[in-house]
């Protein structure tokens, strides 16, 4: 039987990180996705256990590293997925030693560009016909590297 994986994240509101992680494992068998806040702390099922965000003041929501706490990783690969607004995708590994700390293997992540989602630079954004929802090739790109990753491209990655 195939193993199970899942995507557990943090919806701070602004919706560009629950739209990644749904577009990455459309139609996806075996692929879950679960947003915080959540009870569910058995993950003993999964193999592959994802960690998407936002970037909140130079670093992941705050929600995932309580969640993490939680866990027990001890053999499951890890991987992150973020949108920023300044695209830096340095943010991709910044929740690896919260992720090693718990017995998990931290094997790589994706990060996109972001727009601001507060409502006031959205609506000025789209004003001055800016983006107001993360770039459909960006999108593509998130759900190439999904596919890679169960193509097992990553498990041998020391990140
Ligand atoms: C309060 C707040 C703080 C942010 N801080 C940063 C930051 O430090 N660096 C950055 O690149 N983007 C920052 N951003 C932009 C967000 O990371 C970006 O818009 C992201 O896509 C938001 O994801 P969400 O819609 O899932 O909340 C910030 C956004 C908000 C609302």
């Amino acid at each position: 039987m195939d193993s199970k994986k899942v995507i557990i994240f943090c919806n701070k509101g602004g919706g560009n990180t629950k739209n990644l992680v749904e577009e990455s494992i459309k139609n996806l068998k075996n692929f879950e996705i679960e947003m915080l806040p959540s009870n569910k702390t058995d993950i003993s099922s999964y193999d592959y256990i994802g960690f998407a965000s936002g970037i909140y003041y130079m670093d992941f929501s705050k929600d995932i590293y309580d969640h993490i706490e939680k866990l027990n990783l001890d053999g499951k690969k890890c991987f992150t997925m973020i949108s920023s607004g300044a695209n830096l995708s340095k943010f991709i590994s910044y929740p690896k030693n919260a992720i090693e700390k718990k017995g998990g293997k931290f094997i790589g992540g994706f990060g996109c560009k972001g727009p601001q989602t507060f409502f006031l630079f959205k609506w000025i954004s789209y004003l001055f016909g800016g983006a107001t929802t993360i770039d459909k090739k960006d999108l593509e790109k998130g759900k190439e590297f999904i596919n890679d990753l169960l193509a097992g491209k990553f498990d041998n990655n020391n990140n």
